[in-house]
């Protein structure tokens, strides 16, 4: 369920290259035409051949029609859980999910979350199925890739399998054992918790570096010159991120998810955000200090919520634009990658016409620019330093 999506497309293919027959349901009509028709919905490095040579094999099949669960004797929920606009998670969503296709569900089925759940979830999915009077195995087991490289990651990262009973735990075993030989196993609460610790760690170092680079920046300093020395030969500080924007559909949300867990007592996670959701605004701001912003177009380099990528949930990309579009002359932006907004131009217009440019994205071609106007590099692409 959920099979033409980030996650659920690129694990139907993996589970279809090892030979299993894949059935993919999903409500997003277009979607199952466009994998029906051999192509990605996005971005996703060396899936499309796969995908081609699983339908070519008849082992992968792509339908809206819900009827499929019924004769899958494993059926994986990949389904997008998204907080909403007041940043709550919503624990119902899989649980909603499912009850809409429950005619469909049998005795002797395992069914498989991969969702990033608000913690309980599975649980609440059991009980549902227990009161339907269905002896459906589930299971928790976390996707745990980045987007990008999910094909290669599927196959090298140890899957996480949770399952209230050894029985469902092995079931989930052998269902994965066709990716990996790594397997761990955890109570479902605890894999719950380990999906959402492990993107909020990630949210958290991003933050971390983001204040020392707003911390470095105010007294004049380059981050980046001070994390690279400090970094260098030196494997204590080896994974101290460059600045950047961060955020995408995946980090902000779960750090938000353990939040609502935490009572909104989450000093950190939500020190996090502020701290993350708030550079763009940070940036902004230094640029007024030294330019007449008001007088000048800028051009935005990278839409994407991250390099190499055609992904624009919840990109900060377009918070810099829409606070831009506020203090700027006009705001122009561009993106190699992004299909889905037709707002966006060239790459030469937009550095042919912009008195100032801000690379939001570190997409790799930005790395080859020489621009003769002021360029804010947070990532500092072009080598020449972060300090805005
Ligand atoms: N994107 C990532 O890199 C990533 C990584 C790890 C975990 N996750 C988690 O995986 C889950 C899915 O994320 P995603 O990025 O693939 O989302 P997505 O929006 O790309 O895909 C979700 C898919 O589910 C389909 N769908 C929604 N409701 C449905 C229903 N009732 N029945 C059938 N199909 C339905 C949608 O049409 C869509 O194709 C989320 O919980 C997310 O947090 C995402």
């Amino acid at each position: 369920m959920g099979g033409c999506g980030h996650v659920g497309l690129p694990l139907a293919i993996a589970f279809a290259d090892r030979g299993l027959e894949v059935g993919i349901y999903d409500i997003d009509s277009h979607a199952v035409e466009v994998v029906s028709a051999g192509q990605l919905p996005f971005l996703e490095k060396d899936a499309q051949p796969m995908l081609r040579r699983a339908l070519d094999a008849g082992t992968l099949a792509a339908t809206t029609d819900p009827e499929i669960i019924a004769r899958a004797d494993n059926v994986v929920v990949v389904i997008g859980t998204p907080v909403d606009e007041h940043l709550n998670p919503n624990p119902h969503a899989v649980a909603r999910a499912l009850r809409s296709s429950r005619e469909h569900f049998r005795d002797g089925q395992m069914l498989v979350l991969r969702s990033t759940v608000y913690p309980g979830v599975t649980r609440n999915v059991e009980r549902l199925f227990a009161d339907q009077g269905l002896d459906v195995d589930v299971a928790f087991c976390p996707e745990r890739i980045v987007e990008g490289r999910a094909m290669e990651e599927l196959f090298s990262l140890p899957q996480i399998v949770a399952g209230r009973s050894q029985g469902v735990r092995d079931r989930a075993a052998k269902l994965f054992g066709h990716l990996t030989g790594q397997i761990v196993e955890l109570e479902p609460e605890e894999a719950e918790l380990a999906k959402l610790l492990t993107n909020n760690w990630r949210y958290i170092k991003f933050a971390a570096a983001n204040q020392f680079f707003v911390m470095a920046n105010d007294h004049g300093l380059d981050y980046d010159k001070i994390r690279r020395a400090l970094a260098q030969d030196y494997p204590r500080a080896a994974d101290m991120p460059g600045a950047g924007f961060a955020a995408g559909p995946c980090l902000f949300k779960d750090t938000m998810q353990l939040a609502a867990f935490t009572d909104n007592a989450y000093v950190l996670g939500h020190s996090a955000m502020l701290v993350n959701e708030g550079l763009p605004l940070y940036v902004v701001t230094q640029l007024e200090r030294k330019h007449d912003l008001a007088q000048m177009r800028v051009g935005i380099l990278g839409m994407a919520f991250k390099g190499e990528s055609d992904d624009i949930r919840s990109s900060l990309s377009y918070k810099l634009k829409r606070i831009l579009e506020f203090r700027a002359r006009e705001v122009v932006c561009t993106d190699p990658y992004v299909t889905v907004d037709d707002s966006l131009v060239d790459l030469e217009t937009v550095q042919a016409t912009s008195d100032l440019l801000i690379i939001a994205t570190p997409h790799k071609v930005y790395a080859e620019l020489t621009p003769t106007q002021p360029v804010v590099d947070v990532w500092n692409m072009l080598g020449n330093g972060t300090t805005v």
